[in-house]
């Protein structure tokens, strides 16, 4: 990979790991939060609804590679339609959440969980790829790149979400770099879809074409999903 991509992953990593790891596990529990992140909460759910919604109902016999999974609740609702789940994250502390929240699931046997990297070639091969809302940090061509190395392990989509190029989504981006770095959120990476579509069409995706693709927007939570067919 890419020097930008190794940095990206190091701050990343720092962040959903460290910084924010209380943040993150408060948000996707049931927990009460103020109204700006309840209605992050809602998108996202309504975000993991839209995904879960274009695998097929019935997950048996498919192996799923949920591809950055925080806390893991994506994996546990694959896990509960039937799917074999590795569900792997940067964040040591993420998968410990993960591990706790999971243990009481009748399905836990399901879900193999790992701290690493998504891109590992260790993982094995994959019915499905999904990666919601952990590819967002990363440039395009990076973005493209991990799909491109994704591909061959994955034998019927890859589904995953970018942070579409909105006049707000450009302006935070924009307002973020003037401040200092330091413990900052790793700045969200507004991407056009054009931009996209042509980066995985100059043959930066193997075997596979963009199909469906879905918007949606909840407060300050804007993310779009993309589904990747092998043809
Ligand atoms: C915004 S969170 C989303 C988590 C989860 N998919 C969800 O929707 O609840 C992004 C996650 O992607 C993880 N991530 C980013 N890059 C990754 C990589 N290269 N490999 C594994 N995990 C990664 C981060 O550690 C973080 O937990």
């Amino acid at each position: 990979m890419t020097a930008a991509y190794l940095e990206r992953r190091g701050q990343i990593k720092h962040y959903f790991d460290r910084t924010a790891a209380d943040a993150w596990a408060r948000l996707t529990s049931d927990a009460k939060v103020s109204r700006i992140r309840a209605n992050v909460r809602a998108g996202r759910e309504r975000m993991r609804a839209t995904l879960l919604s274009w695998l097929p109902a019935d997950l048996h016999g498919c192996r799923i590679l949920d591809a950055g999974c925080g806390t893991g609740a994506f994996a546990l609702e694959a896990a509960r339609r039937g799917a074999r789940v590795v569900a792997i994250d940067l964040s040591p502390t993420l998968i410990g959440i993960a591990r706790q929240r999971l243990a009481e699931e009748s399905v836990a046997g399901a879900i193999t969980l790992l701290a690493g990297d998504m891109l590992s070639d260790q993982l094995g091969h994959f019915d499905y790829v999904v990666a919601m809302d952990s590819l967002i940090h990363y440039r395009a061509a990076d973005v493209a790149t991990a799909l491109n190395q994704l591909a061959p392990r994955c034998s019927t989509a890859m589904l995953f979400t970018f942070a579409p190029k909105t006049p707000l989504l450009s302006a935070m981006h924009g307002v973020g770099k003037l401040f200092p770095r330091g413990d900052r959120a790793p700045s969200i990476v507004p991407v056009g879809e054009g931009q996209l579509r042509i980066l995985l069409a100059h043959g930066h995706l193997r075997g596979f074409s963009p199909t469906r693709t879905e918007r949606v927007a909840s407060g300050f939570y804007t993310s779009q999903a993309m589904e990747l067919i092998r043809q």
